[in-house]
């Protein structure tokens, strides 16, 4: 062995003996609690739900930004990873965060299939996932857990009450639906099924493109070929722009009403413009709710980010307040899983969208609310669904 090797060698295992005096010491305890708490922020910088990517963060440095940069007396630093919204990456990434970083709490994502991989590591791991929109039903239904949490909806409940909405409110008996084929498509078209037909609707037939295809002509050419009363689609993102301005420069929206849960039109109405205008969608946030609450988080949103609010900024917003409370509970000290779960299922979040608790899977139990594209603001109607509770189907907590 060279010298220079074993010199390595022999000052690394100096250190390591340091190290170890060091943490006899009592000052240890001291100085490991004043150790910043690493939040891993899983989400999406390319791609086409980058931009929701970017709200969740926003709203969630705000929130830490409000509270003068510490959760629970800690300060919090951030590391991150694009997922690029891609489920064969998943594990991998989650893993970087896990593993290489070694962060006390996962953030994320938007896709439901890369959240199903996050949500496996991080059972696997103990560590604490919020997730801060993907809304697999699978997240809060199968897989949940004691530390995972989610700030956001799930897939099933921001679709089902557009079901209930088209057929009573809307007398629509015959739609069809559209969307990517994936976990978020499937289980809102099913949702919305659910609500349409238990209410005396019927759903025709269901299309899908493979994900993040946009490329909608030869449907379009079918819907306009069967004539359907109404349509119901999940697209978000810049999928969500291309999808509502093709269905109106085909036609389609003077004769067939194109509904969906809120994506379709959130985030997304400055680019969608004159083709969403008087579209009906349901979500558990609308622009203006008018209270003080909402009011104060929309003026302070706009000034940090130079940016209208929309529902992906409420969810990283609340996941920030989450933690929140989980940290403060358990004074800081991120080991005490226990406490930080009870605080959290006890709490009620004075969220922007309105004040709501978790269901016992994890998910907010929350208002719908039926909303009109009107301008560059989803207006609210009024609540389709009050305190709307997803099934959490398969959850043993
Ligand atoms: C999802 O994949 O769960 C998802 C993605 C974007 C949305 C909503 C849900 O806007």
């Amino acid at each position: 062995m060279s010298n220079a090797h074993w010199n390595i060698k022999w000052n690394g295992a100096l250190a390591m003996t340091a190290l170890a005096s060091l943490a006899c010491l009592p000052g240890a305890a001291f100085a490991q609690a004043a150790d910043k708490i690493k939040v891993g922020f899983m989400l999406p910088a390319s791609g086409t739900y980058a931009a929701l990517g970017v709200a969740i963060e926003n709203g969630f440095r705000m929130y830490v930004g409000e509270q003068g940069g510490k959760l629970g007396g800690r300060e919090i630093e951030y590391f991150k990873v694009d997922d690029e919204s891609d489920p064969a990456k998943a594990t991998d990434n989650v893993n970087r965060l896990i593993k290489r970083d070694k962060v006390d709490v996962l953030v994320g994502t938007v896709h439901s299939g890369v959240a199903m991989a996050m949500a496996r590591a991080a059972k696997e791991s103990n560590t604490i996932l919020i997730v801060p929109n993907a809304g697999a039903d699978a997240v809060t239904g199968p897989m949940c857990g004691p530390t995972i949490f989610r700030s956001s909806f799930s897939n099933w409940q921001t679709a089902y009450p557009m079901g209930v909405v088209a057929a009573k409110q809307e007398g629509k008996k015959n739609a069809m639906t559209i969307t990517w084929k994936y976990a978020a498509g499937e289980e809102a078209v099913n949702g919305f099924k659910e609500g349409f037909e238990k209410n005396g609707g019927k759903v025709a037939k269901q299309l899908t493109v493979p994900f993040p295809n946009v490329e909608f002509q030869a449907l379009l050419t079918e819907i306009a070929a069967a004539k359907p009363d109404a349509v119901f689609a999940f697209f978000a993102g810049a999928g969500a722009v291309k999808f509502v301005k093709d269905y109106h420069a085909a036609g389609l929206s003077k004769t067939i009403p194109l509904y969906g849960p809120g994506f379709l039109t959130d985030g997304t109405l400055d680019a969608q413009g004159e083709a969403a205008q008087g579209m009906l969608t349901t979500l558990h946030y609308a622009d203006e709710l008018g209270t003080e609450r909402d009011k104060a988080f929309r003026t302070n949103y706009a000034k940090a980010y130079k940016l209208m609010p929309d529902v992906y900024a409420v969810q990283g917003y609340d996941a920030a307040q989450m933690l929140a409370v989980g940290l403060k509970a358990a004074g800081g000290d991120i080991g005490k899983k226990d406490v930080f779960r009870a605080a959290v299922e006890k709490a009620t979040i004075a969220s922007p969208r309105g004040d709501f608790t978790l269901s016992k899977a994890h998910n907010p139990v929350q208002d719908i609310y039926l909303r009109k594209v009107e301008g560059k603001e989803n207006r609210k109607l009024g609540v389709a669904v009050k305190g709307l509770a997803d099934p959490a189907r398969g959850c043993k907590l």
